[in-house]
C-alpha cells in the first residue's frame, strides 16, 4: 500500500488539534502540535497520544515522565503552526503560558488543558503510543470554539441547523 493513499484516507477523519507540552532536560518548556489524541478511560482518567519516534518533544517527555495536553481554540491556528515546526527555534517565544501544578507549561487561550503523568507506553510502528493519567485539569472561561483539522487544512466548527 502506498503511504500517500494511507495519508489521504486518514485525513478523512476530522480531529481537534492539541499542543503537547513538557519540560526538556534543562527544565525548559518544549512542545509540539498533535492531533493523534483520544480520551481513553474515565476511571482511572486516562488519555492517549501518538508521537513520532523522531520528535524532539518525545525524547524530553520520556525523561520527564509527564506532559500536558492543551486543546486549541479556533483563535489558535498560528499556535498550532508554530508548534508543528521542529524544535530548533524556541516555540514558546511570544506564546502565552503559565506553569501548572506539575510544573508543566499550560498554554493560555485554550479550551482546556490536562496535566498528566506518564502511565504507559506502547509501540506503534514509527510512532509511540503514550498513555497519560490525568492529574490536574484547567478549563478557562472562554467563548471560543475548537480548532479542527481535516484533509490537511484547519477548519472551524459549524453547527448543523436542524
Ligand atoms: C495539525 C497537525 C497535527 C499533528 N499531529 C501529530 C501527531 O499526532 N503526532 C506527531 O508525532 N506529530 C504530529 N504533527 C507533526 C508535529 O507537530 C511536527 O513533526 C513537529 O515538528 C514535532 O516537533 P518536535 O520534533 O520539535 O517535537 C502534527 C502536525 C500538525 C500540523
Amino acid at each position: 500500500m502506498e503511504g500517500i493513499a494511507w495519508r489521504g484516507i486518514m485525513g478523512k477523519f476530522a480531529t481537534g488539534v492539541t499542543v503537547i507540552t513538557t519540560l526538556d532536560e534543562a527544565g525548559r518548556p518544549i512542545g509540539m502540535t498533535a492531533n493523534a489524541f483520544t480520551s481513553l478511560s474515565l476511571e482511572p482518567p486516562l488519555l492517549l497520544i501518538c508521537l513520532d519516534k523522531g520528535s524532539s518533544t518525545l525524547v524530553s517527555l520520556l525523561a520527564a515522565r509527564k506532559f500536558a495536553v492543551n486543546f486549541l481554540a479556533d483563535t489558535q491556528e498560528e499556535v498550532s503552526r508554530r508548534f508543528a515546526r521542529k524544535s530548533e527555534t524556541d516555540k514558546f517565544d511570544e506564546v502565552d503560558y503559565r506553569e501548572g501544578e506539575l510544573g508543566l507549561p499550560v498554554l493560555g487561550s485554550c479550551l482546556a488543558s490536562v496535566e498528566c503523568s506518564l502511565a504507559d507506553t506502547l509501540d506503534g510502528g514509527d510512532h509511540l503510543i503514550l498513555v497519560g493519567q490525568g492529574e490536574f485539569l484547567y478549563e478557562p472561561e472562554t467563548q471560543s470554539s475548537p480548532l479542527l483539522f481535516y484533509q490537511g487544512k484547519y477548519r472551524a466548527l459549524q453547527a448543523l441547523e436542524i
